[in-house]
């Protein structure tokens, strides 16, 4: 075991995130695709806990609904992350660390709940190993790791261009109140946009700003406002690849929400309410309709990656 200087166990706390906007232009020679997104960090957290390992070990356990879905080897991307920050940051030959995550965030869900691990786990490494990286150095690595994971260490409401990964925070006042309908499948992000390529073959270039209406609607921290600018450029590519999910939608409508939108590349379905009690009653009515997996109330906007004592 190697023990630094830092503490024996450092525990994260992670949000997960969803897209109150995003437009996405056409694909890159790389691969992604250039982003304008406003996210915002919803209170649905997964948490990261980690120890000291023997050098260049970092075994992972994953807890939760939904553990089943999650891989405990080198695809997990806490391992890279943990690999990544070892190398770039302190002595690989000596740092290693037991992982255990606890995920609330659903999987494959298109709420970043994998970026969310990555963050946490970067920000819990940098303290266990005692390491001499400032949040920007950490927000750089996380952008190298996937493109959510610089917003989920950041949290809070903030503006995405690029691959979703050049943050700039957004003003917001006020909590909004949101239902989340969680699916019973998962939706492979590369296939989604790769359906958006074949339905959508010249989409113009995304906006480098976010949009005015968003910006005022988020500053007046009125719901009703903000249910009008909700939009996903992802959702017909998650509509046409799970046809279901129409029903969720209409049934989330027909119980009185505000406005919907399909979760990044989905196929978290968000609700927005018009207070804290309509998002009661809209829970408990779109959980009676049968049409998806699970029902969560959430609010926004929440902290990104965060040390708990
Ligand atoms: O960066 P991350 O690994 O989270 O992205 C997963 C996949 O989502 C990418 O491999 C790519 O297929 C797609 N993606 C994209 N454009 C983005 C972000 C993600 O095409 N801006």
């Amino acid at each position: 075991m190697t023990e630094g200087r830092g503490p024996a166990t450092v525990r994260v706390r992670a949000a997960g995130k969803i897209n109150l906007t995003l437009r996405v232009g056409p694909r890159r020679p790389d691969g992604y695709h250039p982003l304008a997104t406003v996210f915002q960090a919803v209170s649905v957290y997964d948490d990261i806990e980690v120890r000291h390992a023997a050098p260049r070990t970092f075994p992972v356990t994953v807890s939760g609904p939904q553990a089943h879905l999650v891989p405990t080897d080198g695809r997990n991307l806490v391992v890279r992350a943990a690999e990544l920050l070892a190398e770039a940051y302190g002595d690989p030959g000596r740092l290693g660390a037991r992982i255990a995550i606890r995920k609330a965030i659903p999987v494959t869900g298109g709420m970043a709940g994998g970026s969310a691990d990555c963050a946490g786990a970067l920000l819990a490494l940098s303290v266990l190993w005692d390491l001499d990286v400032t949040p920007a150095e950490l927000a750089d690595l996380g952008g190298r790791l996937g493109a959510d994971v610089p917003f989920a260490l950041m949290g809070q409401t903030a503006f995405g261009a690029g691959r979703g990964d050049e943050l700039v925070p957004v003003l917001s006042r006020g909590t909004y109140h949101w239902v989340l309908a969680l699916a019973d499948f998962e939706l492979s992000t590369p296939a989604v946009f790769g359906r958006f390529d074949q339905l959508n073959p010249h989409p113009p270039l995304p906006p480098v700003q976010p949009p005015a209406e968003l910006l005022e609607a988020l500053a007046s921290g009125d719901p009703v406002r903000l249910s009008r600018v909700l939009v996903n450029d992802l959702q017909e590519a998650a509509l046409d690849l799970r046809p279901g999910l129409a029903r969720t939608i209409a049934a989330g409508r027909d119980a009185g929400a505000l406005a919907s939108v399909v979760s990044g590349s989905g196929p978290t379905v968000a609700f927005l309410a018009a207070s804290e009690s309509a998002a009661i009653d809209l829970s408990t009515a779109l959980s009676g309709a049968g049409v998806c997996r699970t029902v969560k109330r959430v609010t926004g906007p929440v902290p990104g990656a965060r040390l708990l004592s």
